[in-house]
């Protein structure tokens, strides 16, 4: 796989900020990221995977490593990969992990995520995995950076530039490329069967459209959502299972795009805390799991449900056809059906456009935040 950027792919192309145009390339991110590595028998061939088999068949715990946004979807890799393969999985900050003395061994393997591949905190990260002896892993957006070399392997994804300092493409594509890395260890260790493997390439092969029909059906009304709440100082993101991560990315988008409060939680934590924090009026977005997942599904319905009896502005993403939100939500935002852990790379893309209308609405630069830079090289 060559990957090549040209310089005339950095331009806006029609759209009003960079991040815009980043959004709407997440379909074909997610596509690209995929592409080249299922063969014809479905099979799952990651070519890159420069790390002995044998040692990855010995491997008992993985750790991921990463900041802000990539350490969210290394949030969703572990909700998949403990799933699909049954190994341990730790997602640290990779600040923190350098300085607590962390127990990483032989059979540890190593996850780096990061698009710009230049982060130093997550740099010192994979240096101090590889001094205790694990094989690190690199899923990273940039060809030749530094994480990318001082890796044992590396997995790119294929987002192509990101010019807008809030991640958005990035995020899905390696949020894909985690759900490539779970398959595949799950059909070198014997986790799965070979069909099992193609039936969820097929689920992920459909991400790409059904990522276009959320950006097509849903932006407008949440873009108008944005316009409207533009002056409330206060959001709340609620999520359970993969819709956890889900929520803490919300809340990560708004505060940097738009300098407003904003906080992610596991639904489930509302009652130990949070749920102090709601008063009339203030909006809380909430990430409905599938009614087809009732166990998860009815929980959820029982936040909102809280939440709104407290006065709260419900805004609700929901499956399609799921009715059961309708009677508590003020705002309903509709996703297609998709496996749970998959569900991600669908929830998320809203949240991002709110975050951007919202910013736009207030008459802030988009594309560059305050205060921020695209990659943070120092520590
Ligand atoms: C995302 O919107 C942020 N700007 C930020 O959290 C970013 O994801 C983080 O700094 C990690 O960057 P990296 O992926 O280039 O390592």
């Amino acid at each position: 796989w060559e990957v090549s950027w040209d310089a005339s792919a950095a331009v806006k192309g029609g759209y009003a900020t960079f991040m815009d145009k980043e959004i709407h390339e997440q379909p074909t991110a997610v596509a690209d990221t995929l592409r080249g590595r299922v063969d014809e028998r479905g099979e799952l061939v990651l070519d890159e995977m420069r790390i002995d088999p044998a040692v990855l068949r010995r491997v008992d715990k993985i750790i991921v490593i990463a900041c802000g946004t990539a350490a969210y979807a290394g949030h969703v890799a572990k909700y998949a990969i403990e799933h699909w393969c049954r190994i341990p999985v730790e997602v640290e900050l990779a600040h923190e992990f350098r300085y607590r003395d962390p127990v990483v061994s032989e059979k540890t393997l190593t996850v780096a995520i990061s698009q710009s591949g230049e982060t130093m905190d997550t740099i010192q990260a994979v240096r101090h995995a590889r001094e205790q002896g694990s094989k690190v892993l690199a899923i990273v957006n940039t060809y030749g950076s530094t994480i990318a070399r001082e890796a044992d392997a590396v997995l790119y994804t294929h987002a192509g530039p990101e010019v807008a300092v809030a991640s958005t493409k990035a995020f899905l594509a390696q949020i894909t490329a985690c759900y490539l890395l779970g398959l595949y260890l799950a059909q070198l260790r014997g986790n799965k069967w070979p069909d099992e493997v193609a039936d969820y390439l097929t689920d992920l092969g459909r991400m790409p459209d059904k990522i276009q029909q959320v950006l097509d059906t849903q932006a407008e009304t949440v873009q108008a959502l944005g316009a409207e709440l533009a002056d409330r100082p206060s959001f709340l993101f609620l999520g359970r299972h993969v819709g956890f991560p889900v929520a803490l990315e919300g809340a990560l988008k708004l505060k940097e795009l738009a300098y407003v409060h904003a906080e992610g939680f596991a639904a489930g934590e509302l009652k130990h805390g949070p749920i102090a924090l709601i008063e009339e009026g203030l909006p809380v977005f909430v990430i409905v799991p599938t009614p087809r997942r009732p166990v998860l599904h009815d929980k959820v319905i029982a936040n909102i449900q809280e939440i709104r009896a407290r006065g709260a502005r419900t805004i609700v993403i929901a499956e399609e056809g799921d009715e059961a939100v309708a009677p508590f939500a003020d705002d309903v935002i509709r996703v297609p059906a998709t496996p749970t852990l998959m569900w991600p790379l669908l929830t998320v893309v809203p949240l991002q456009v709110f975050a951007a209308a919202l910013a736009t609405a207030k008459g802030l630069d988009v594309d560059q935040p305050r205060n921020l830079a695209k990659s943070v090289t120092v520590e």
